[in-house]
């Protein structure tokens, strides 16, 4: 997988088959501690102990047609940057999964697309909640789909002009991000 946008895609479809109502992403750019972290948690079926155990191995899957590689390559990502992986998840209580890596290191994979993730898990799952937070040293930026479905008053929120709307704002928010000093 070329940029990290794709393994939040994948981790977050994960949440998705969990049968998750509420998938939180948080992406947080710490440049003083050089530290960039991943987190992706979600409010669905949670995993038991044999699982957890299991889902770090390449190929472990309970769907049979997937490869089960989601999570193992996000950790082997994370490791090569001086940072790991970790995930907390039970039965009942949702799972967390948060990745930390070394900001500024030579085989740290870069962002990418992710306003493009961001639309793609929106637009083909309206009946799911996400919560993007993304912060970047003390800017910060933040999108709730709830919040925005409440204001929709019956639009769905799949409407192209929607969709447009959300996509601008990250956009925009992304684009200053990047003119900032660093
Ligand atoms: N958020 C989650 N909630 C509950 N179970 C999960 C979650 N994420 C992963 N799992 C469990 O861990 C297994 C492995 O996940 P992983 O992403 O590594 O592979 P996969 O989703 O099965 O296949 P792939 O991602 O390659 O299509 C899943 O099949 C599922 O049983
Ligand atoms: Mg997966």
């Amino acid at each position: 997988m070329q940029d990290l946008s794709l393994h939040i895609l994948d981790i977050a479809e994960n949440s998705i088959n969990a049968n998750a109502t509420e998938v939180r992403i948080k992406i947080s750019e710490d440049t003083g501690k050089n530290l960039l972290r991943i987190e992706i948690s979600d409010n669905g079926r949670g995993m038991d102990e044999e699982t957890l155990k299991e889902v770090y191995d390449p190929f472990f899957t309970t769907k049979c047609k997937r490869t089960g590689l989601g999570i193992p390559l996000l950790a082997q990502s994370a490791r090569e940057c001086n940072g790991d992986l970790t995930i907390k998840t039970g039965p009942g209580k949702g799972t967390s999964i948060s990745a930390a890596f070394q900001y500024d290191h030579i085989d740290r994979k870069p962002l990418g697309d992710i306003c493009e993730t961001m639309i793609v898990l929106i637009a083909s799952n309206p009946d799911v909640d996400f919560i993007y937070e993304h912060s970047r040293d003390d800017d910060s930026y933040a999108l709730n789909t709830a919040d925005i479905k409440k204001e929709l008053e019956g639009v769905p929120i799949t409407s192209p002009g929607i969709i447009k709307i959300i996509k601008d704002d990250i956009s925009e928010w992304l684009l200053n991000k990047d003119d900032m000093i660093k």
